[in-house]
């Protein structure tokens, strides 16, 4: 009762049910769990710059999103630690044209494609999913719109900042950069990107570093 009135004090009565509501209709619909949060370990992962398991607030994502104008239905979304494929889920609702998940941990990665399979078996085709250091995966020419809820680690995100910077200076175009739980946000403008959306506090799930949206124009 003490830990349902302090979360009540922090969020207000409203954000406390989103907060509650958030929580279960992932369980409900898809059985992922938004509290449940895992450890590297606990997920087979032992990776020095991987960060905890969690699946993104369908609030968070939506919120966000929705403020952006953005051909969503002619571009790639790229999910940097993809876990079990919450977010990609969530992606389906704006019908981009292909969806790719990178993923260290082989158990999130297979409960990610048995999500898919089972709930939004139209995706298959559409969708890539990869076993692998993030660090390391070779953006392709068609990726423009690139997801982090907060994965991993800076040498990791600087990483892949050069790999998605190496991309662009070959295939230059226009991109988006979702940034949830932004821990690195300095990280991301010292590239260069630009915040075109700002949220410094996350008011349903209060993740501790605010949401972000970077473009590159
Ligand atoms: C906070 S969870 C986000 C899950 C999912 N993107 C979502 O929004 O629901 C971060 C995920 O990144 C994965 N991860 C950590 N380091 C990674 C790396 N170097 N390469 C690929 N995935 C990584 C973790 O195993 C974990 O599943």
């Amino acid at each position: 009762m003490k830990k349902i009135l302090q979360i009540i004090n922090r969020r207000g009565i409203f954000n406390t049910i989103r907060f509650f509501y958030a929580r279960y209709r992932f369980l409900l619909k898809y059985r992922i769990s938004v509290s449940k949060i895992l450890s590297p370990q606990e997920v087979g992962v032992t990776h020095p710059y991987a960060n905890n398991y969690e699946a993104i607030s369908h609030f968070s994502f939506n919120r966000i999103i929705r403020q952006i104008d953005w051909p969503w239905d002619e571009s790639t979304f790229v999910d940097f630690g993809c876990g079990k494929g919450a977010a990609i889920l969530l992606a389906e609702k704006f019908n981009f044209k292909r969806y790719i998940g990178i993923e260290l941990s082989p158990q999130l990665i297979g409960c990610c494609l048995g999500n898919i399979r089972q709930y939004k078996h139209d995706l298959l085709p559409r969708t890539n999913l990869v076993i692998g250091d993030a660090a390391f995966y070779k953006i392709s020419a068609d990726a423009n719109v690139f997801y982090f809820f907060n994965p991993f680690q800076r040498p990791v995100l600087e990483s892949v900042l050069q790999n998605i910077k190496k991309s662009l200076d070959e295939f230059p175009r226009k991109i988006i950069i979702l940034y949830f739980n932004a821990v690195d946000l300095d990280l991301v403008l010292d590239f260069g990107y630009r915040i075109i959306l700002e949220e410094k506090v996350d008011k349903i799930t209060l993740y501790g570093f605010g949401n972000y949206v970077f473009t590159n124009s």
